[in-house]
């Protein structure tokens, strides 16, 4: 167990982190969102852990922006929104799927034709939590 002395440092140090967040982040309202590193989706069947940044940079899968964000056009990379901005999470059709079913095709189907990463079938590669 942890002391009381080093639970107060923790807390002391975990407040002046969220201090500095909220300054900093008050500060450069207008920075564009920063590209995430991982992602971490709450799902009831099982959390998703996705590894943001490997499947961008060229030492990981070397993907573009667009492959994913498929509302961006060439070179707009800044203006990424997140899927759920135009995916309802309740209702969707044929032709825009509800979110969690744009995330299962994109991502399913992607390591499909990559033959690389999980498919639909092995959920629990994905959902590993
Ligand atoms: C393999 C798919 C994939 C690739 C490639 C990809 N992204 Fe993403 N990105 C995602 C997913 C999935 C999310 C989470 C969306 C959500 O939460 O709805 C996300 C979220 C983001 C967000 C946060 C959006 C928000 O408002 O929450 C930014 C910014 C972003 N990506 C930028 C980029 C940029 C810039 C690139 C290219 C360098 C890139 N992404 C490449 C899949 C991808
Ligand atoms: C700006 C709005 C917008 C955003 C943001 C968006 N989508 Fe879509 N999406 C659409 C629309 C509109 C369609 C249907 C027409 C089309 O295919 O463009 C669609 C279709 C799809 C489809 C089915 C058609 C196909 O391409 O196979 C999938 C899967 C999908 N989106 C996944 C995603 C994922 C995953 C994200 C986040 C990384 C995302 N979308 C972000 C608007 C959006
Ligand atoms: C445009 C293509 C593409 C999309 C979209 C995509 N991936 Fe991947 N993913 C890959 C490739 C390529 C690999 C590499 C597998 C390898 O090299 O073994 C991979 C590997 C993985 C792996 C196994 C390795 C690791 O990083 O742990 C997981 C898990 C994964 N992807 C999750 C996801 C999730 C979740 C999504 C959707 C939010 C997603 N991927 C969307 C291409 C994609
Ligand atoms: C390639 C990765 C991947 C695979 C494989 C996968 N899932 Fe998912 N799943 C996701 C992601 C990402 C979400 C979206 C999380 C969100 O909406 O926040 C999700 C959401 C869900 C949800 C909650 C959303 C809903 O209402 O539908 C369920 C339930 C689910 N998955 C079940 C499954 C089952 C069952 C399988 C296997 C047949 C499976 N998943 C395979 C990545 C995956």
């Amino acid at each position: 167990m942890f002391s009381k002395k080093e639970s107060m440092l923790a807390y002391g140090l975990a407040v002046c982190l969220l201090v500095t967040g909220v300054v900093s982040y008050a500060a450069f309202p207008l920075k564009a969102p920063e590209e995430p590193l991982r992602i971490m989706f709450n799902v009831e069947a099982g959390k998703v852990l996705f590894d943001h940044k490997i499947h961008t940079v060229e030492e990981g899968y070397g993907l573009s922006c667009e492959d994913c964000h498929h509302e961006l056009l060439d070179g707009e990379s800044d203006e990424a929104q997140a899927c759920g901005e135009c995916h309802d999470p309740e209702e969707g059709d044929e032709e825009v799927p509800k979110r969690a079913d744009a995330f299962h095709q994109q991502c399913a189907g992607c390591h499909e034709d990559y033959e690389a990463g999980p498919v639909e079938e092995e959920c629990t590669l994905c959902h590993i939590l």
